[in-house]
């Protein structure tokens, strides 16, 4: 049900840029409009998500602890798996973001010979989704050179890393191959393992929908049907400068690429991809496990009244003695 539905909302999404471009010739909506609104909504939707999380108090010191808090001196403290200072927190977030360590310890449950529970290893959903994010990273660089002017050395330099391979021509990138296999790994792990497809939701595949039209589109676009890269970096170049142009004869692949890629950027803020922004707010991760050094006080505490023990046994004490109950005080 998730799964048809966001296919076939993607699909929809393609022929609606179709037939708004092929029988309406709306390319100034699907060239200017919609880019602007997509850069607008992705900036605006950004912003308020993180200003609305670091404005949540966090009244309790709840960060993750994955290896031996900081304890006495002769016990092997665990200082990036449970860190205790603010250094330690930039470490265990630097390794997180960059190397997504947490996945990498990632295991799973196994029954074997009826009865018995075994961890296993399990490193392939981090291997494919470093893979992925890396040459997301690498495909979103690259494409800086359509929206600057000089193209800064570092994006030239990507590209030709990237296009070592020198295969064909137009060269093939290395990154097409990866992003490719590894959008296709996570879309085929949630559907094969029974027990991620079942917690999967259309907000799950949506996306690795969209990514995947992105990319064959790109793919499309490079390999075989080709496009006039200058007139799509006019178009580019208009957009950023804030003076919209449409070159005439760019073909209708390049709006429905333009066109997938304002959908994602509309559809971030308000989504799971959130988690680019909301990592560094995570208050499992960025806070440090200093709950035994400081005494955390919740901001919201205010004064309880409370009915102590002494003052229930001075109310009751002679019918306490009575009854022949102990008392603290006689
Ligand atoms: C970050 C989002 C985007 C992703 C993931 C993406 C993905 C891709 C991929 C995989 C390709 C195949 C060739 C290559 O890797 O360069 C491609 C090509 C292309 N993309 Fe994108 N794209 C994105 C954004 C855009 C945007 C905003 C534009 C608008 C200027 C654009 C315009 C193009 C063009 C013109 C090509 C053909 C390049 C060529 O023929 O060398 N893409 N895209």
């Amino acid at each position: 049900m998730g799964i048809k539905f966001s296919l076939l909302s993607v699909v929809a999404l393609v022929l609606a840029v179709f037939l708004g471009v092929k029988a309406a010739g709306l390319t100034y909506f699907f060239g200017v409009v919609i880019p602007y609104i997509a850069i607008f909504t992705f900036i605006g939707g950004f912003t308020f998500r993180i200003l609305k999380w670091a404005r949540t108090p966090v009244p309790f010191s709840i960060p993750t602890t994955a290896g031996q808090q900081k304890s006495l001196p002769w016990i092997k403290h665990s200082k990036l798996d449970n860190p205790s200072t603010p250094a330690g927190v930039v470490g265990r977030m630097i390794l997180e973001v960059l190397l997504f360590r947490s996945l990498f310890r990632n295991t799973k449950l196994e029954k074997y010979d009826g009865p018995k529970l075994a961890y296993q290893w399990e490193k392939w959903l981090w291997l494919f989704a470093i893979l992925f994010h890396y040459s997301f990273l690498v495909i979103f660089v690259r494409h800086l050179r359509f929206f600057t002017e000089p193209v800064p050395g570092f994006v030239h330099a990507l590209d030709s890393v990237d296009g070592m391979l020198q295969i064909g021509l137009p060269g093939l990138y290395i990154s097409d191959l990866v992003f490719i296999a590894a959008v296709t790994f996570l879309f085929l792990r949630r559907v094969v393992i029974p027990q991620v497809r079942y917690i999967s939701l259309p907000a799950d595949y949506f996306p690795l929908f969209l990514l995947l039209a992105l990319g064959l589109s790109g793919i499309l676009m490079r390999y075989f049907t080709k496009v006039d890269i200058l007139k799509v970096k006019e178009l580019a170049l208009g957009i950023v400068t804030f003076h919209p142009v449409i070159p005439e004869g760019i073909g209708v692949l390049f709006f429905i690429h333009l066109f997938l890629i304002c959908t994602l950027f509309i559809y971030f803020p308000f989504s799971k991809l959130m988690h680019l922004g909301g990592v560094f707010l995570s208050p499992t991760r960025n806070m440090p496990n200093d709950s035994r050094i400081i005494r955390h006080i919740n901001p919201w505490n205010y004064p309880v009244k409370t009915h102590t023990y002494e003052e229930y046994e001075d109310h009751f004490r002679e019918k306490m003695i009575e009854a022949g109950l102990p008392v603290e005080k006689e």
